[in-house]
Formats: structure tokens, sequence, C-alpha cells
């Protein structure tokens, strides 16, 4: 039986979107402590719950897109929304959801990982996130404030991150097209990206040939050595 079976039947889920899975491992614990279905963003054909917790990654300071359309869908008495972020900068999402969609947000966290173009530890203390489990079944609203983002960080959001990474093949490519199936963009077609890549490395992480490789370039280097910001933080009532 696959994990998100059954989702239709209940009335509280657990929903994620991620690419390089530190954001579905998370949505995995919390699955398991709470019972709650699990189930990948792009599966949901339903969109009516009673208790919704969203795990997702900052994107370029930003909510990412196919998280966007969800929230504009989704029908829940109460939303626990939590971002994870790659230790730069948590800009401001979880204001945003508080502000432009209609949703009771009962608890919600900001959670650093490890950055989707860093080689370094993966987030692992699953345990921290434990007070968001006890306010699961509450109805509580609580106020998100808001925190720093940068002014210029809804300018050029794809390209900014297309300029700072290059994905690449090498010989081992078969052209077995699994890239082009696990791109949820239609942004790859046999080891080439197009300009729908948004350099989630989604692709890079799930061809079976490890023929996908990406390299970052001098600017986002630079932008990468910057001091981390390193802060669980966890709203609750
Ligand atoms: C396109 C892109 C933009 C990102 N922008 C940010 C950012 O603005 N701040 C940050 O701290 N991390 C950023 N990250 C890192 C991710 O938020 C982080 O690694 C996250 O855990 C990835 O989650 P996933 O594996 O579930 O996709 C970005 C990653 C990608 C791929």
């Amino acid at each position: 039986m696959r994990h998100n079976e059954g989702i239709y039947r209940k009335v509280n889920v657990v929903i994620y979107y991620s690419n390089t899975d530190h954001s579905k491992r998370i949505a995995e614990y919390i699955a398991q402590q709470s019972g709650f279905p699990l189930s990948d963003i792009f599966d949901l054909t339903e969109y009516t719950f009673d208790t919704a917790i969203l795990v997702f990654p900052v994107h370029c300071q930003n909510i990412p897109q196919a998280v966007k359309i969800l929230l504009d869908q989704l029908r829940t008495k109460a939303l626990i929304p939590i971002a994870t972020y790659g230790k730069m900068c948590c800009g401001n999402v979880l204001y945003e959801i508080q502000k432009r969609y209609n949703h009771i947000i009962t608890a919600a966290a900001y959670v650093p990982t490890k950055h989707t173009y860093l080689h370094e530890n993966e987030f692992a203390d699953y345990e921290s996130l434990n007070p968001i489990l006890s306010k699961i079944n509450s109805r509580e609203k609580i106020v998100i404030p808001k925190t720093y983002k940068n002014p210029l960080s809804n300018i050029c959001k794809g390209l900014r991150s297309r300029m700072g990474v290059k994905i690449y093949k090498d010989s081992k490519c078969n052209n077995c097209g699994k890239c082009n199936a696990a791109c949820n963009n239609n942004a790859i077609a046999y080891g080439k990206t197009n300009r729908k890549c948004i350099r989630c490395l989604k692709c890079v992480e799930q061809c079976p040939q490890k023929a996908l490789h990406f390299i970052s370039r001098l600017p986002m280097r630079i932008y990468l050595r910057k001091k981390k910001y390193d802060k669980l933080i966890i709203y609750v009532k």
C-alpha cells in the first residue's frame, strides 16, 4: 500500500512539497508521530480537511509556486505551515501565508535544514518539533510576527537560481527519461534543462545513473559563504 492511500477518507493530513527530501523527512516524522496520513502535494485530489500540516522549503525567501497554488485551493479548519530553509534566510513566508490566505493557523515553524546547494549535515533533531505535535488538535489561532526579508528577494527569483547554479550531465546518461518524469516543472528533457528550471535539483537527486550534477557559480558561492542563520523557530500558543 502506498503511504498516502486513504487520505481521502480521513480529515487530517500532512502534505509535503519537497525536491531533495528535507521537507519530506520532516513531514514523515510528523505523520508518524501524529498518525495523520501523509501526501505529496502533487498526489492530492481532495482539498478539504480538519487539520492540514504543510511542510515545504523556502525558495529565494519566498513561498514556492506549487505551495501557493495549493493554498489557494485548500479548505481546512486549521493549518500548520512548516517552512524548511537552508540557513540563509527564511524570509517572511509564514507571515505571508497568514496575511494572504484565509486559513486559521494554530502552530507554525521555521526549520533550518541542509541547504540544497551545500554539502553539510542534514537536520536531525526531529524531537525538537514535538511542541507542534502537542497543538495538532488545537483550534486556537496564533499570530505570526513579521520576520526579515530582503526587499529585493521578489525580483527575478527563478532567474537568480538559474544564473547561480548550473546542471549538467555526464557520459553515464543513457537517456532513460527519469529526469523528465521527476521534474514537476517540465523543465528538463534527457538531462538538458530549459528556462522553466528553478534549480531545485530533484532531477540530480533522482537520476538512477548518477549522471546529473550541479555546480554553483561564483556569485552563488559567495552568497552561500554568508554567515549562517541556524535557528529553529516554533510558533505555538
Ligand atoms: C531554488 C532554491 C531557493 C532556495 N532559497 C533559499 C533561501 O532563500 N533561503 C534559505 O535559507 N534556503 C533556501 N534554499 C534552501 C532550501 O530551502 C532548503 O535546502 C530546503 O530544506 C530544501 O527542501 P527540500 O529538500 O524539501 O526541497 C533554496 C533552495 C532552492 C532549491
